[in-house]
């Protein structure tokens, strides 16, 4: 918390040259230690997003929510510090009813590992010093949008050292949290599904040359079309001028997507999207068409589709897209869902996970990938992040940290009343009783 730490030199400073000052800094030292020993020591509550019954009007943020007490063998007890909101946290409110009310929204987190369970490997999670990233479980015991929450050991990811050292953790942190559930998604997608490795710097391009990214400047199609550039980027010269990755989005955002990767953007809103795609295709029609509209883009992946063209979807579609139709042009389609993972009960394919989030923070600290983060919000603001992300033009992640700086404003605000009132008229309970800080 390098802010913190000016804030204290500050103090120092001030100490040193009016001496009663000196009282009021052992009284905010001692506070912020008990402050940030508090979880550990003595809370059973916690702050978090509760989901009451379905709809998002029975959201709230609680005090009460109880901090998961014991742990099964090999779960870690996680002290949260920035949570990542999607597409799918909105949904779920939405349109996935629960069978058991109450439970605690979202998936995303980044936080330090707080305690082990018996048969987590002590070498690798420490306790009070390991950060991990994750991408959570439906069916978890306990739900992530909250300060404290549970999850398997062996289907999270440990961020490298290299990543926060020296830095500011809770700033890192709500990056970090714009990872998980749309880059493990895009890196299912790019690499495990096309298979477009970019290691392999002499492979054939398997007749992959036009690729479509829909949505391209949300989170799934900005991690989509960055894994796509690194992939293209690492083609011999004459390959590589033959791949074009097409954006959809909206023209203000075309500077961006072409910033990530794409070679071509194209205007949704005000283009005819097959016409153009036939245009840059010299109407052989796309290779690779991965959507992430759903339901309204379906007219345009399959009249855009070319000869055996992939179909990558990642949201809902519906239905009827005619096998039939399909196999006349040799087309293929893959489905992605992620955030499913969890309820094959299968242990391999729940451990890609942690391989997911293993790989992807490679790209992040090699400066090879951004975490597309457009906005950070405070904690108390989930809801609206949700709702905003329903209104669908949201530019990149939208995170929540539970960190905050408040305490930074809290000592300066001290320190004028101290200024403008004395020391004796300070009275500390009354100051920070409307400054309820969650964590540090
Ligand atoms: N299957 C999976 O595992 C998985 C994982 C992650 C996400 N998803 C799904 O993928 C979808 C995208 O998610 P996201 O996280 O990227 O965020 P998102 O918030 O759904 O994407 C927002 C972006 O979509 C663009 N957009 C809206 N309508 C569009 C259209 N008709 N054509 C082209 N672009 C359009 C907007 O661009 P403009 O503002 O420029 O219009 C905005 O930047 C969501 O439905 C989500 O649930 C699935």
């Amino acid at each position: 918390m390098k802010a913190n730490n000016n804030i204290f030199r500050l103090i120092g400073f001030w100490c040193y040259i009016k001496p009663k000052i000196l009282q009021l800094f052992i009284i905010i030292t001692t506070f912020k230690f008990i402050k940030e020993w508090q979880p550990k020591a003595t809370k059973v509550t916690m702050k978090a997003w509760r989901l009451e019954q379905p709809r998002v009007e029975n959201l709230h943020l609680v005090n009460d929510d109880p901090i998961p007490q014991t742990l099964e063998d090999y779960e870690v007890l996680i002290k949260v510090l920035a949570v990542g909101l999607n597409p799918v946290d909105y949904k779920r409110v939405k349109f996935r009813p629960k069978e058991k009310y109450p439970f605690v929204v979202g998936l995303d987190i980044v936080g330090i590992v707080e305690k082990r369970g018996s048969k987590v490997d002590e070498n690798s999670f420490v306790e009070g010093g390991t950060v991990v990233l994750l991408h959570g479980s439906f069916e978890n015991r306990v739900g992530y949008f909250a300060e404290f929450t549970l999850h398997d050991s062996r289907y999270l990811s440990i961020v490298p050292k290299e990543i926060y050292q020296g830095k500011d953790l809770a700033e890192v942190a709500s990056h970090l949290a714009g990872l998980p559930c749309a880059s493990f998604t895009a890196y299912q997608i790019v690499f495990n599904r096309l298979r477009l490795f970019p290691q392999d710097r002499h492979q054939d391009l398997r007749g992959l040359k036009n690729i479509v990214v829909s949505a391209a400047s949300g989170g799934l199609g900005g991690f989509a079309l960055q894994f796509l550039r690194i992939w293209r980027d690492s083609l011999p010269e004459e390959q590589r001028e033959q791949v074009k990755l097409i954006a959809t989005c909206s023209k203000k955002n075309g500077d961006d997507v072409t910033k990530l990767g794409a070679t071509h953007a194209v205007d949704y809103s005000s283009e005819d999207v097959v016409k153009r795609l036939q245009e840059l295709t010299d109407n052989k029609g796309v290779d690779v068409f991965i959507d992430n509209v759903g339901f309204e883009n379906k007219r345009i992946e399959l009249e855009s589709l070319g000869y055996e063209g992939q179909l990558i979807i990642s949201v809902e579609s519906g239905d009827n897209f005619g096998v039939n139709e399909l196999w006349s042009k040799a087309q293929s389609v893959h489905s992605i869902f992620v955030p499913s993972t969890y309820l094959s009960r299968n242990h391999d394919k729940m451990e890609q996970l942690r391989f997911f989030g293993d790989e992807v923070l490679k790209f992040y600290a090699q400066n090879q990938i951004t975490s597309l983060v457009s906005e950070i919000l405070p904690f108390e603001r989930v809801k609206d992040g949700l709702e905003m992300l329903e209104g669908r033009h949201v530019r990149g992640k939208l995170v929540a940290k539970l960190w905050s700086k408040q305490y930074d404003i809290k000592l300066f605000v001290i320190y004028l009343f101290i200024e403008k009132n004395g020391l004796k008229n300070f009275n500390l309970k009354k100051c920070f009783r409307k400054h309820d800080t969650m964590i540090g």
